[in-house]
Parts: C-alpha cells; sequence; structure tokens
C-alpha cells in the first residue's frame, strides 16, 4: 500500500484490524518498578491499540539508558527495532511515552512507517468514544492541540476504515496546509461553543431526569474487566426492546436486575494510567454522564499488582468530578477477576468484602459473584424508592399490570370493583408512570 497515496487507504475489502501495530513501551533503565511493571504497562498499552481495532504484531518492553532528543531510543535500538518493523510488515508504530515532533518525525523516517505515540492513541480512543457534545468538543480541542504543535501526515486510513473522530488526520494530504492559523481559529470557535454547552448543561440535565430508569455507570482502569461485566450482564438479561432504546448508544443498555428492577447500565471509557495531562479535560468529559448517573459500580482488577494506586486514581477523579466516596453518592466496588486469584487470596478476598456492604467480590469471565453483585446494586437503586397508595378503577387494567410489572406491590385488595395499591417505586418508575397514565396522577401523589 502507498502509505502517501489517501486514495488507497479506502478499505477496498474491509478488514477486520485497523492496521498491523508494532507497540513499544519504552521503560528507563534507572525506573525502581522494575521490569513486572513495565510488562504491565506493556500489556497496557497492546490493549489500548486493540481497543481502535489495531492488531498488534509485535511488542516489546524497550530499556532506555537516556531519552535521546532526537530520536528518543539510543542509534543502536532505532536501527534494531527498524528489522522488526519492516519483519512485522507494521504499517504503525506505536511508541507508548509522549514523543516530541522531531522525535515522533525522526522515528518515522528511520523506520520508515508511521509513528504515533501515547498522547496520539489515547486522543483517537476518547474520540471514538465521546459520547456527549461536550466530551467530543474536548477531546477536539486536545487534539487540535496537540495536531498544532506538529501538524501531521494524515491518518486517514484509520480514520476512514474506523468511522471515528480521527483527529489525527484531515481528509487526505490537504492536511499538511492546514497551518496555525486555521487551527487556531478551530480552537477558538471550539472554546466558544463549549462555553455554550456548558451553559445548557443544566437543561440538558433536566431532559435527563426524565428517562424514566435508573442508570449505573461502570467505571474503572483499562482492562478492569468492564465491558466483560457489562457484555455478562447484558447478555444474561432478555428485554424487549423499548423504542426509546433503539436511539441509545450500544455501551448502554436496559437490563432487569434479579429482583425485577430494570435499570440503564452504562460502559464508560477506561481509565489509563500516566494521563497525559493536557488530555485530563477531555477525559473527565468523556466521563461527564458518570455525574448524572444514579449509582456507580467502580470495576476493579483484583490481580493487577498496581490495584491500590488504580483504586486511587479512579477516586481522586471521580472527586474532581464532584463524586465523593462515602458521601451521598452511591457507589459500589466491584473486585474482579477473583478467579485470578490462588484460593487463599479468594478467601482473604471475600472477608475483606463480607465486612463492606459497599464491596463485592466477582469474576465476570466465569460468572462468580455477579447476581450477588446485582442484588446489591438493586437494593441501593431501592434504598430511594417510596411507598405510594393508589385506588384504581376497573378500567384501568393496564395502569394495574404496570405497577406489576415495575413497581414492587406490597399490599393490593380488590373492593367492590376498586383496586387499592400499595407499591414501591423508584423515583424513576414514578416519573415514567405519570408520563404514560397521567390521569391517575392525582391518585399516585402521596
Ligand atoms: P477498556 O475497554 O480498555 O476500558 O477495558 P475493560 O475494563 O472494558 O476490560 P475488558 O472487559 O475488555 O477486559 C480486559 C481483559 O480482562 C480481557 O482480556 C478479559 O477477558 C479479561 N477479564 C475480564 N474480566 C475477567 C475476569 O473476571 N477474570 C479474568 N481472569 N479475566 C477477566
Amino acid at each position: 500500500m502507498n502509505r502517501e497515496d489517501p486514495s488507497s487507504a479506502a478499505p477496498a475489502a474491509k478488514e477486520a484490524s485497523t492496521g498491523r501495530a508494532v507497540v513499544l513501551h519504552p521503560a528507563l533503565a534507572e525506573d525502581r518498578r522494575g521490569r513486572p511493571a513495565s510488562e504491565g504497562r506493556l500489556a497496557e498499552a497492546v490493549g489500548l491499540a486493540a481497543a481502535i481495532d489495531l492488531e498488534v504484531v509485535h511488542a516489546e518492553v524497550v530499556t532506555l539508558q537516556r531519552p535521546r532528543p532526537a530520536t528518543l531510543f539510543g542509534q543502536g535500538a532505532v536501527e534494531r527495532l527498524a528489522g522488526s518493523v519492516s519483519a512485522a510488515r507494521a504499517d504503525l508504530v506505536l511508541v507508548d511515552r509522549a514523543l516530541s515532533p522531531v522525535q515522533q518525525r525522526n522515528l518515522e523516517k528511520a523506520w520508515k512507517t508511521k509513528v504515533i505515540d501515547r498522547t496520539g492513541l489515547i486522543l483517537e480512543i476518547f474520540g471514538a468514544r465521546a459520547r456527549t457534545k461536550e466530551g467530543s468538543l474536548q477531546v477536539e480541542l486536545a487534539a487540535l492541540n496537540y495536531q498544532r504543535s506538529r501538524l501531521v501526515r494524515s491518518w486517514t486510513h484509520l480514520e476512514r476504515q474506523r468511522g471515528g473522530f480521527g483527529f489525527l488526520g484531515g481528509p487526505g494530504e490537504s492536511q499538511l496546509e492546514i497551518d496555525r492559523r486555521l487551527i487556531s481559529e478551530r480552537i477558538t470557535r471550539i472554546k466558544a461553543d463549549l462555553e455554550k454547552v456548558k451553559r445548557r448543561r443544566g437543561l440538558h440535565r433536566r431532559a435527563r431526569q426524565r428517562v424514566p430508569y435508573p442508570v449505573v455507570a461502570l467505571v474503572g482502569y483499562t482492562n478492569a474487566g468492564k465491558s466483560t461485566l457489562f457484555n455478562r450482564i447484558t447478555g444474561d438479561t432478555q428485554l424487549a426492546h423499548d423504542m426509546l432504546f433503539a436511539t441509545l448508544d450500544p455501551t448502554m443498555r436496559l437490563v432487569r436486575l434479579p429482583g425485577g428492577l430494570e435499570a440503564i447500565l452504562s460502559d464508560t471509557v477506561g481509565f489509563i494510567s500516566d494521563l497525559p495531562t493536557d488530555l485530563v479535560a477531555a477525559f473527565r468529559a468523556t466521563l461527564e454522564e458518570v455525574v448524572e448517573a444514579d449509582l456507580i459500580l467502580h470495576v476493579r482488577d483484583v490481580a493487577n499488582p498496581d490495584s491500590e494506586t488504580q483504586r486511587r486514581d479512579v477516586m481522586a477523579i471521580l472527586a474532581d468530578l464532584g463524586l465523593e466516596a462515602g458521601a451521598e453518592e452511591p457507589m459500589l466496588e466491584a473486585l474482579n477477576k477473583i478467579d485470578s486469584l490462588t484460593p487463599e487470596q479468594q478467601q482473604a478476598l471475600r472477608e475483606r468484602a463480607a465486612r463492606k456492604p459497599e464491596v463485592l467480590a466477582c469474576s465476570a469471565l466465569t460468572g462468580e459473584g455477579v447476581t450477588e453483585l446485582l442484588q446489591a446494586v438493586e437494593g441501593r437503586l431501592v434504598r430511594d424508592h417510596r411507598r405510594i397508595e393508589m385506588t384504581l378503577g376497573p378500567e384501568e387494567g393496564a395502569a394495574i399490570a404496570w405497577l406489576h410489572e415495575h413497581g414492587r406491590v406490597l399490599e393490593r385488595r380488590d373492593v367492590e370493583g376498586r383496586t387499592h395499591m400499595s407499591i414501591s417505586l423508584s423515583p424513576a418508575a414514578l416519573a415514567r408512570f405519570e408520563q404514560r397514565y397521567g390521569e391517575h396522577r392525582e391518585a399516585a401523589a402521596e
């Protein structure tokens, strides 16, 4: 493939991946965290590359004596890696560290392939996952700032095949012609749009509250198992598709919890270690919906040696978003991947979890503990339920059936054709009931 010709980049036959990638994690020789930590970081980088459908054909930790300003790696390493890149027939090399524009260009020349650094990769991921208007704008802003410093050659093939934002490349080689002035103008526009979006945010929130189901957001580090858990929960639950959800994102699903309560489960973009500081705002914006969730389910990989640090990072970001642990915010912690611990470790973990009602051990892979987790989720959600008394006439059979289906009927008495009911309903279900059967509003109000 002639990479300089954007037209040749169009996917003739659609491939499963967006390109063959070599992933390199540069580790400083003096770094005291040592080899296992570097391997963990390399695994994370490989996982991130997979998240944008790159096919990782070679991955390694490269030890750096000291970073070189021109090429980051020493000359010997650059030459050796050129061999690996060419042998792997890679379309792209991902260097898991921030590269200066000069380093990036020099490495592209030496390896005769595109090179992308950690910041570029994360921008791609955020771009593909940003859902809210604010999230997209923040990501674009970060991407433009990044681009401004390098005015990179296009990365069009990825953009086209993936249909993501592909901010790293514009349409074809015209990207090269975009000058700083145009980018700066765009940045000014985006900043103005962001202000507008922020001002309107209150309105959106109100609209959101009308979504008549409680929302449970899965958060956690990349690789913690959020998507596996999401798939397990949604795969096990058979729910008729409501029209309302046809428009929802695939990372949001309506599920029925063990006690019958329905809730929306929402998967979010994973946390990433050492997030480049200029991407923090973009990341927070992609998480904005979490602020509006009724319950946060923090998924943790307990088999990861960095698990505790990761937990602190997650809690710090959530606190930045105004969600303090232990305060009013409903939050549960899922200690995931217990299947990969030794029996003794599992026992210790279960004992720890048993002492705290907000902590549960599970394995998204084997399914162990998932039902208990969902019961705990449901327990937290129904804590705010209200008990409502209603009297309904014989012509209101549909409303009665609806209440049986969506609420917990505590008492029912049928007297002379009229039905007296005492029901426990979530605030969301009550809102939904009022929407559908508005004429019962007086009856529903306490
Ligand atoms: P991002 O999408 O990057 O944020 O990651 P994620 O949190 O969604 O993680 P994902 O579900 O993609 O899982 C990451 C890896 O962990 C996959 O290889 C899963 O198979 C594995 N995994 C997930 N849950 C478990 C588990 O309970 N036990 C074990 N052993 N592996 C698991």
